[in-house]
């Protein structure tokens, strides 16, 4: 039996990193029709998730983006993968250089590789191969506006939406932009499925608070998987 107190405790251990805190999976959470949320399945992977993402910032490192419309993103963005999303004044697309240096970006890992399939699969969306992968990088006061992903040339494979570090709020829409988005706490080793009817749900994350994680500092970093080309 676990009081109150106890769940508490192990909700805050979580935000905060503790490593002594339980970690691992523990069954999908129903988000919507198509979409759901594995709580810590990317937790026993960490250390390789982390010292991989390390690896790709240091060819392809993080960079503020500008939108259409002349804003610096808050959000810090990298790739790796055949393809990487960019955007610039010219739009948004995919383009399989870093326009940075007009190198490919770095190949993706197959510790990412294996985690979006299993996650996918878990998911109920199976053989999940993802061609890109957007890494991005918040910190406190850093959002993203609600927005559909729809540069991807096929929406039958499905979004695999990987937590690392400080806690954030998910927003979660529906098909229209109108419609009120369900509200998700995301913490380290989160991670988020939606394709099938849900593909093209509206999403985005509130300003982060700030806070402190062990492992990533005063950062929350996203892997967003899809198949892009
Ligand atoms: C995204 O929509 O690209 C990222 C969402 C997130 O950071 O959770
Ligand atoms: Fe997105």
């Amino acid at each position: 039996m676990s009081s109150g107190g106890d769940e508490m405790k192990r909700l805050r251990d979580r935000a905060t990193g503790d490593l002594l805190a339980p970690v691992g999976p523990s069954g999908a959470e129903h988000l919507a029709e198509g979409a759901v949320l594995l709580r810590g399945f990317a937790a026993p992977a960490q250390t390789i998730l982390l010292a991989a993402i390390r690896e790709v910032v240091a060819r392809a490192p993080f960079r503020h983006m500008v939108t259409p419309g002349g804003f610096r993103m808050s959000v810090a963005m990298t790739n790796c993968g055949a393809l990487g999303w960019v955007t610039d004044r010219k739009g948004y697309r995919y383009d399989s250089v870093d326009p940075q240096n007009g190198e490919p970006w770095p190949r993706m890992p197959d510790a990412f590789l294996k985690l979006a399939r299993d996650a996918a699969s878990h998911a109920g969306f199976s053989d999940f191969v993802p061609d890109a992968c957007l890494i991005n990088r918040y910190e406190p006061g850093a959002k993203l506006s609600l927005h559909q992903d729809k540069n991807e040339v096929d929406f039958g494979e499905p979004i695999v939406s990987v937590s690392l570090g400080i806690p954030a709020v998910f927003l979660f829409g529906g098909l229209n932009r109108g419609d009120k988005p369900i509200r998700v706490a995301l913490t380290h080793g989160d991670v988020v499925v939606w394709g099938g009817p849900a593909r093209l749900r509206y999403h985005g994350v509130t300003p982060l608070e700030d806070a402190q994680h062990v492992l990533v500092g005063r950062y929350r970093l996203n892997l967003t998987f899809r198949r892009a080309g």
